[in-house]
């Protein structure tokens, strides 16, 4: 089902290798607050390392003006990898020219070095030829283990492995392997859950789930608009007023698949500290917004999760930063973590929400992309995965 070689198909001794990773990651005031995407590629870096390669990564970070700016630089990703493995971890201050070149030629087995960020040009998100040369020029062989990226069709993703031998790493197998599984061979029955604000970000996704799942679990802000559909003014309520035909058009062609709630919580303001009552699906009074699903609700749900043979989950079920309405993100988090079911959790949102439930060991699998799994549920193909080399 995979079918792309990956590192354990190439020679890599003394040869350097060129990895795009996605060290995407957050940072404030230089810290790195979460390096989940560093240690997730540490099994790729880790092998080639023992195999004797020397390791060049690089990585886009944050969305720069195409040109370098300091917060946007990967020096403290390059300072943090340092400490997480024995190796020695250099930083070069380009990604291509003389200092990237040099810094590329200088580099032993056994040795990392880090690049700046990609996206300090333009050419990169252009996909320019020029720059993909630049990028094969500083090696031998070249690893994709970028998976959150592999949707964007960029010189580093996608234009680089036209000029050397291409191949994918652990991460991007492993994500690849486990999204893939869940959409095209599910074991059933197979239950998505699909939250977060907007359905205008999720319609093809919601589209495709609805002829590959058994259930679609519908919570968070997107709901709202379902509501609004079927005639229920929503008072202050998130609606998309652009989307309302949309989900009149999926209402009308999902039938009883798609699920949504039956009650929900509403509040005077967008407060914790808020009014709040719990009440059924119906007119949402003036002056009130719902800001989560309610407990029958979680309860419904929890029932059809505990049934699963497969999880996909993507989208938050209400503002669970506040705590006074994270009640149904949570309640669906422990569902999704007692089934006995392939779980796999994709987003930043719902990443997060399962980490804050102390939950994330409980799940098959937590993605570390968003937008590209949200596209692989779309059925659609990625660039950086269909460059690499088949097996
Ligand atoms: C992500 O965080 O989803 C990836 O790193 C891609 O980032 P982008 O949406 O800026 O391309």
């Amino acid at each position: 089902m995979f079918n792309k070689k990956s590192i354990t198909d190439i020679d890599v001794k003394g040869k350097k290798v060129l990895v795009r990773v996605d060290f995407n990651v957050p940072i404030k005031e230089g810290k790195i607050k979460d390096d989940t995407r560093i240690t997730s590629a540490l099994p790729t870096i880790q092998y080639l390392l023992e195999k004797g390669a020397a390791v060049i990564l690089f990585s886009h970070l944050g969305r720069p003006k195409d040109e370098p700016d300091p917060q946007f630089s990967l020096a403290p990703v390059a300072a943090h990898l340092g400490k997480l493995i024995p190796n020695p971890v250099k930083f070069a201050e380009d990604c291509i020219g003389p200092v990237a070149e040099a810094a590329a030629a200088a580099l032993k087995p056994g040795e990392v070095l880090v690049l700046e960020n990609t996206r300090f040009y333009k050419a990169e998100s252009k996909n320019d030829p020029e720059m993909s040369k630049q990028f094969a020029n500083l090696a031998d062989i070249y690893v994709n283990d970028a998976f959150g990226s592999a949707h964007r069709a960029h010189a580093s993703t996608e234009g680089v492995a036209k000029y050397l031998p291409s191949v994918a790493g652990f991460l991007m197998e492993k994500e690849i392997k486990y999204l893939g599984q869940a959409i095209d061979n599910p074991a059933r029955p197979f239950i998505a859950i699909m939250g977060g604000a907007k359905i205008s970000d999720k319609i093809g996704v919601i589209d495709n789930l609805l002829t590959k799942a058994d259930a679609v679990l519908i919570g968070g802000g997107m709901a709202n608009t379902f509501f609004k559909a079927q005639g229920y003014p929503m008072g202050d309520s998130l609606v998309e007023a652009e989307a309302l035909d949309t989900a009149r058009e999926l209402l009308a062609k999902a039938g009883d698949k798609l699920r949504l709630p039956v009650d929900m919580v509403i509040a005077n303001a967008f407060d914790n500290d808020a009014e709040t009552k719990v009440v059924g699906v119906g007119p949402v009074p003036d002056g009130w917004r719902i800001l989560d699903i309610g407990p029958e609700t979680v309860e419904n749900y929890a029932k059809v999760i505990s049934t699963a043979g497969t999880v996909v989950w993507n989208g938050p079920m209400g503002v669970f930063e506040m705590a006074n309405f994270a009640k149904g993100t949570v309640g669906v988090a422990k569902a999704v973590a007692a089934s006995n079911a392939v779980s796999v959790i994709g987003g930043g949102d719902s990443v997060a929400a399962i980490n804050q439930s102390g939950l994330s060991d409980k799940v098959s699998h937590i993605s570390t992309g968003g937008g590209a799994s949200l596209e692989m549920l779309e059925g659609k193909i990625l660039p950086g995965l269909a460059a690499l080399l088949d097996k």
